[in-house]
Order: structure tokens, then C-alpha cells, then sequence
């Protein structure tokens, strides 16, 4: 069942959103070599309270923390320990705010210090993706649109699209349907109506598509230990298109 939201609707997805948006942007300011994953999670668990709002991954299906921390080869669903950031590495941060009955999510990934021209292309490539799909969120598309979209940019300059994670409807849920996937036939699929709210996900392996999932049951890492990059908006479909929900209204 896709549930169609209202405008009222789609402005408390909007408050959550840039609740989470606004986090992010913390988020990033404090990545630097040295500082620990914990750190990061303790910034945003402590940002979505100040918000009035809840951390929307905690509890998740027994997720243990407020972020999704996902460091090099990791493609999502790091779960934040004591490792220590390092110059040269690359972190995807994926963040949700319940506000108001009503979720936001999104994720980007960052440099810490000086990042390989290889990883620096990836992230952009990834950012880039993700930018291609929303501009195929509009009504009369199809979901097909957004997914080919994703992959014939990601896989034109080089890299692959993973398979086995895919963007989702969102609202009073954090996870609804549709499905969004970053892959497939243009053309085909679910058609987009006006009022659909969307978490498009595109993460993209500089190597094989194919993940593993460590003994932990969260933490999803590149077979072959390659970078993996991911970045996500909250997205609505509008009569004039698409609308990002997940923007920041602070400075950077
Ligand atoms: N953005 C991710 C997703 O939508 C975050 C989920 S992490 C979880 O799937 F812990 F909540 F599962
Ligand atoms: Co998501």
C-alpha cells in the first residue's frame, strides 16, 4: 500500500527532514581525523532531542544507535564503535528524526582530511546519482525512471550499483512502500503520483556490486573490500516535480 500525502502532510516530513538536514550539517563540521564513531552518534542523538524529536533508527529493528556510521568499504549500516577516524578515510553518515509522528531521512558522505582523487570522484559520482534520480521524481514517470537514472550515471563513469539496498516510501513510517530501487529499466514500474514521499539511496561500489553483511547482523561491506559511497534525500513528488525535503536551513 503507497499511502499519498496531503500538503499538511508533507510539511511535518519536511520539519523532520530538516531537523535531520541541519544535523547532518553539524555532523559534518565535526568529522576530522581522531574523533570516534561513538562521538558522532552521541552529536546526533543529542542534535534530534534538541529538536524536540527522536532518533528514528534507534530501536529499529534492535539498531542499537541514533546513526548509521559507515566508514570506507562499508556500504551502510555501520553500526558507530570506538574506531578513530583517519585522514584518507571516507564516511557515509545516515541520520533519522522522528518529528511530530513523522520521519525524515537522509545520508551523505564525507572526506575526512585529504581523500584519494579515487574517493573524492566516488562521492561526487554517488552525490551526483542521487541528484540524476530526483530530477526523474515527477508524475506521470515511472519508478523505473529514477532507477535507471541512478545507474546508467553511476556506471558511465565507472562504478557499480549495489543491489541489495534499496530507497524507500517514508512517512509516518520509516520504512513504507514503494520500494526505490538504483537500478533497472527505465520506463517500467510503479507510476509516480503527486503526494508520494520518497528516501532515494543510491550507494555505489568503486569494485563488485556484491556486499556481505558482518557477524554483527547490521554492518553491509563491499565483497571485495573496495569504497562504497551513499548519500540519500526525503524527497515528495509534486505536480511541478520533484522537492527536496532534506535541505539544511543553517549555514554550512
Ligand atoms: N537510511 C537507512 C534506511 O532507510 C537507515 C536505516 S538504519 C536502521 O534503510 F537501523 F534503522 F535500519
Ligand atoms: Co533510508
Amino acid at each position: 500500500m503507497v499511502y499519498l500525502k496531503n500538503t499538511d502532510e508533507i510539511e511535518k516530513i519536511r520539519k523532520a527532514s530538516v531537523a535531520v538536514a541541519n544535523g547532518l550539517v553539524k555532523l559534518k563540521a565535526a568529522v576530522r581525523p581522531g574523533l570516534s564513531l561513538k562521538e558522532l552518534d552521541r552529536i546526533a542523538e543529542d542534535h534530534a532531542l534538541q529538536q524536540k524529536g527522536i532518533p528514528a533508527f534507534k530501536g529499529y529493528r534492535s539498531y542499537p544507535a541514533s546513526l548509521c556510521v559507515s566508514v570506507n568499504h562499508v556500504v551502510v549500516h555501520g553500526i558507530p564503535n570506538d574506531y578513530l577516524l583517519q585522514e584518507g578515510d571516507i564516511v557515509g553518515i545516515d541520520y533519522g528524526i522522528v518529528l511530530d509522528g513523522y520521519y525524515g531521512d537522509s545520508a551523505i558522505t564525507v572526506p575526512v582530511g585529504k581523500v584519494s582523487d579515487k574517493a573524492n570522484q566516488l562521492m561526487s559520482v554517488t552525490r551526483d546519482s542521487l541528484m540524476k534520480g530526483i530530477a526523474q521524481a515527477r508524475p506521470g514517470n515511472r519508478m523505473g525512471d529514477i532507477s535507471y537514472a541512478i545507474q546508467f550515471y553511476a556506471e558511465s563513469h565507472g562504478f557499480s550499483v549495489v543491489r541489495n539496498f534499496v530507497g524507500h516510501g517514508i512517512g509516518k513510517r520509516l520504512h513504507e512502500e514503494p520500494q526505490v530501487p538504483n537500478f533497472g529499466p527505465k520506463g517500467k514500474g510503479l507510476k509516480l503520483e503527486v503526494g508520494m514521499v520518497l528516501a532515494i539511496e543510491p550507494m555505489i561500489n568503486e569494485g563488485t556490486f556484491e556486499t556481505e553483511i558482518l557477524s554483527d547482523g547490521w554492518t553491509a561491506v563491499t565483497k571485495d573490500r573496495k569504497l562504497s559511497a551513499h548519500f540519500e534525500h526525503t524527497i515528495a513528488i509534486t505536480k511541478e516535480g520533484p522537492i527536496i525535503l532534506s535541505t539544511p536551513d543553517i549555514a554550512a
